[in-house]
């Protein structure tokens, strides 16, 4: 007899409900979107749509019609009228008996939350602490994946060293990103960043920063650091969806320059304040 116990509770396999049989579940087997609104308006949602798109395609989940993502997206945050939206999504392969080798036929389970967005103001005016960490992560970062333990140990690591992010270590020495965010150092004039290869992700809050760095005449330097690099940057932060930009003051207990944000992160986050208004 093919039996499910959940919690205490033992059931006919048959009878389980399949939210508990999601591949998500049992292998991370799925592709997820952050994306947020600022006063009202969705920001960057052709973008999201575009990266989700892509992840789809990268783990061979087919069938999925991105105008039907994009309404459903549009009609949870017109019913929630939150202003400052997060907004997240996932689509899983499906839900069956666990098995590696996936059925062709199985029907993606699609799953979105929508809460107010953080506010990120106190961490814009003080900046943060961050702690580096070995990147534990595969081989395709470039995918936005569900499969986030590797991020998740090493946001928690952090956490339990008072730093409010993890950057992200590769075996070569060099600073791959955040556990959940694009990691910027500033030299001079110059903003320094890693490159997009497979070992990261393509974030979309790094192609506005990278805007906002041009709009202010600066050069861009697509080549990754050392932590040591990272210790005598004139400044840092980190860019992520829900945050945009935060300055980053500490850096595995090093005050970065004065130890206060610096004058061209503030610069950016102005920057791009103005690609949010309309
Ligand atoms: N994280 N790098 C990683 C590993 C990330 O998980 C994220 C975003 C970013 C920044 O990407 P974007 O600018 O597109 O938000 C970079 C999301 C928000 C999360 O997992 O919650």
């Amino acid at each position: 007899m093919d039996l499910a116990m959940v919690g205490d509770r033992i059931i006919p396999l048959d009878s389980l409900d399949p939210v508990y049989l999601d591949r998500g579940v049992f292998f991370g087997d799925g592709v997820y979107e952050v994306l947020r609104s600022y006063g009202g308006r969705l920001f960057a949602l052709e973008e999201h749509l575009k990266r989700f798109e892509r992840s789809l395609a990268a783990v061979y989940i087919t069938g999925i019609d991105i105008s039907t993502i994009r309404d459903r997206v549009m009609r949870a945050f017109e019913q929630a009228q939150l202003a400052d939206a997060k907004i997240y999504f996932h689509i899983t392969r499906g839900s069956d008996r666990r098995n590696h080798v996936w059925k062709p036929d199985l029907t993606p389970n699609f799953l979105l939350t929508i809460s107010p967005a953080p506010d990120s103001t106190a961490e814009k005016a003080a900046g943060i602490a961050v702690c580096t960490h070995p990147d534990w992560r595969w081989k395709r970062c470039d995918i936005k994946s569900l499969n986030l333990l590797a991020n998740v140990l090493a946001r928690q690591d952090a956490e339990n060293r008072g730093c409010s992010e993890a950057i992200l270590i590769d075996e070569a020495g060099m600073i791959t990103e955040g556990s959940s965010s694009a990691f910027f150092a500033v030299f001079g004039r110059s903003i320094r960043t890693a490159p997009l290869t497979s070992n990261i992700l393509p974030s979309i809050t790094r192609q506005f920063v990278l805007k906002a760095a041009t709009n202010l005449g600066m050069g861009l330097i697509e080549q990754s650091l050392t932590p040591q690099d990272a210790k005598t940057a004139d400044e840092l932060f980190i860019a992520v969806t829900t945050k945009d930009i935060i300055p980053v003051v500490k850096f595995d207990g090093k005050p970065i320059a004065d130890g206060k944000p610096g004058p061209i992160t503030k610069a950016l986050i102005d920057g791009f304040r103005k690609f949010t208004i309309p």
